[in-house]
């Protein structure tokens, strides 16, 4: 099945998924059956689209562990996830918020533009033997939220989350998860971590498009975000156009306000039925294994330094390194030209960043890889 659905360029070596990842043959397929169906009878089948809609959300709700698909809202990206969590909640001048420092700005910045409210951001160093205690260390009196990737963007760690999740919980603490770089990855769990919210883009791990990313909001918080956006879609009784009275959905859908994105629906149901079809349990084990063949390339190169935690459990499908003695713009350099052989990876925080993804056949390109990163060396001087 892997090879059929991942007829991949041979000369590329894609290693790339924590960046944008590639589509699956059977996401292409919806997404042209979707652009012919359009042309040659519009939304005749809407009732179709609807459907596929649906097992959208409970494909979205069994990958995330949710207890049902109502738990799941379909929004633009992860950044506007965490808005609208952001935005929902009421804050008083003094409330505290706790994140990670290094974190991707979009779980930064939201939480940052919360100080007209008044409230601050504590940032945590997580480069120590104990992350999840250096975060939960940094809760007081007056933290009311701790937000976290469950995965880092730029060195791949990997957080307990369950642990993190257990803590807040006790604490009275809300706790969300931006799972762009977990979800498709490694398993998840929304109830065993204790996630109040979780997101993720689809465009990533989860081999679907941008633009479209799914959103679990624990039942009891639901009704207690405020909600900042209406429209004809978030109403309990959609599709009655002519009733004046409304109420916003009892289900997460009330986080919707208009017309949903139908193309990406498609694609992105395509996508998640290749992960139900594999099952979480083979996909993470074959991500770890190209991770772990990616660490002992890096570690067989002298002057090649790993920045990722390699221990069990700290490991994830991003891995990265340095070269040492190059600064971060000759690493920046390398990647590009890099590119231009055919190794797509990407520069992050002053490092090289790799993400092959279960598929990949790292084995075979890791000689190719060498080669290319020799030769760019060569020419770069480094
Ligand atoms: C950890 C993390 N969060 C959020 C984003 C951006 O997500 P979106 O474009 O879906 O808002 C990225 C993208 O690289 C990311 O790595």
């Amino acid at each position: 099945m892997i090879p059929e659905e991942f007829p991949l360029d041979p000369n590329l070596i894609y290693w790339n998924h924590a960046a944008i990842g590639t589509w699956p043959r059977r996401t292409r397929d919806a997404v042209c059956a979707f652009a012919d169906e359009s042309m040659r009878q519009g939304a005749r089948n809407y009732p179709a689209w609807i459907s596929r809609e649906s097992r959208l959300r409970m494909r979205a709700a069994r990958l995330m562990g949710a207890g049902s698909a109502d738990d799941i809202a379909l929004v633009k990206n992860t950044s506007e996830g965490l808005s609208l969590l952001a935005y929902g909640l009421t804050w008083q001048p003094g409330d505290r918020i706790v994140i990670a420092r290094g974190e991707f700005p979009s779980n930064r910045i939201v939480w940052e533009s919360l100080a007209c409210y008044g409230v601050c951001v504590d940032s945590v160093e997580l480069g120590c033997d104990e992350p999840e205690e250096a975060l939960l260390g940094a809760i007081c009196e007056r933290t009311r939220l701790l937000s976290i990737s469950s995965v880092q963007y730029a060195t791949g760690l990997r957080l307990d989350v369950s642990r993190i999740g257990r803590a807040c919980r006790e604490r009275g603490v809300l706790f969300c998860i931006d799972a762009i770089q977990h979800l498709g990855m490694l398993r998840f769990d929304v109830q065993q971590n204790m996630a109040d919210v979780a997101v993720a883009d689809g465009h990533k791990w989860l081999l679907g498009p941008e633009g479209l990313a799914l959103m679990y909001v624990r039942p009891s918080l639901r009704n207690r975000l405020r909600l900042r956006q209406f429209g004809w879609h978030m109403v309990e009784h959609a599709g009655d156009f002519e009733r004046r009275d409304w109420e916003p959905a009892h289900t997460a859908r009330r986080f919707e306000p208009g017309s949903p994105n139908m193309l990406g629906i498609h694609a992105l149901e395509a996508s998640l039925s290749l992960f139900e079809e594999m099952g979480m349990d083979l996909v993470e084990d074959k991500v770890l294994h190209a991770a772990r063949q990616l660490v002992a390339w890096i570690q067989s190169h002298a002057d090649w330094e790993l920045c990722s935690m390699d221990a069990e459990g700290r490991l994830s499908g991003i891995v990265s390194f340095r070269i040492r003695g190059a600064d971060g713009r000759m690493h920046a350099r390398l990647v590009n030209m890099a590119l231009a052989r055919g190794l797509v990876c990407a520069y992050r925080a002053g490092a090289i960043r790799l993400s092959p993804h279960f598929y990949c056949q790292v084995t075979e390109q890791l000689e190719k890889a060498d080669g290319v990163i020799h030769h760019v060396r060569r020419e770069l001087g480094i």
